[in-house]
């Protein structure tokens, strides 16, 4: 494992939590990520319906070293994570709530969570920023309050600050997206909040 105190953060890891390539939350993504590129800030996209992540077993050998016992693709993960001075989580809403490729890389930051809560391993890293991009079909108030809920625990146990967020409500099939200008102007604005973060530490 890598020592978290002395790890020098990469700028900007993305996870893209659809299941579906080129949807909602993809192209919203991409337009954030565009503006990294654009500003010259690197950043990693990282597509978690290509990965081989487990939920969570509850074998809680995370209890007593901080070491997940399940040995796939969350290992490299947890580096990236560690690592990342600025993450963007996306996915889709579900049931009101992340999508499940999210919730399993969520879950298992339980491993994060004992080290920080249950260890009390210290790190000397001031904290990073998280941004939140979501699509829902509905229109409802609170479409989004059950991801929120989850993301700022996520982001506590990974010591980001929440950063900021694109939600967008009445958006279904692929692409629909492109009918929001407003909010593909939003997801710029929220690649230009990053940056903005990135630069001026
Ligand atoms: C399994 C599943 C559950 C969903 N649950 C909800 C929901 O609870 N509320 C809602 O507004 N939309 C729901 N949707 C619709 C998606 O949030 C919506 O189509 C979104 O634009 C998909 O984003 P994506 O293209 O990035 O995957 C659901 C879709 C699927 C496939």
């Amino acid at each position: 494992m890598p020592d978290e105190s002395k790890a020098v953060r990469a700028p900007v890891l993305a996870l893209q939590g659809s299941p579906r390539r080129g949807g909602n939350t993809d192209l919203l993504l991409d337009e954030t990520l565009t503006v990294l590129t654009e500003k010259r800030v690197v950043s990693e996209k990282v597509v978690l319906r290509d990965l081989k992540i487990s939920p969570c077993l509850e074998i809680y050998a995370c209890l007593k070293d901080g070491q997940c016992a399940i040995k796939d693709d969350m290992i490299e993960l947890y580096d990236k994570l560690n690592a990342a001075r600025v993450l963007i989580v996306a996915s889709p809403i579900f049931f009101y709530g992340p999508c499940a490729q999210l919730k399993a890389v969520i879950d298992r930051c339980q491993a994060m969570w004992s080290r920080k809560y249950r260890l009390n391993w210290k790190t000397d890293q001031p904290p990073g920023r998280g941004y939140v991009i979501s699509a829902s079909a509905t229109l409802g108030k609170k479409v989004f309050d059950g991801l929120l809920l989850t993301v700022k625990y996520f982001f506590d146990v990974l010591n980001l600050e929440f950063g900021g967020q694109v939600l967008v409500r009445g958006v279904d099939l692929a692409g629909e997206v492109f009918d929001k200008p407003e909010a593909l102007s939003q997801a710029r604005e929220l690649g230009g909040t990053a940056v903005e973060f990135i630069n001026r530490e």
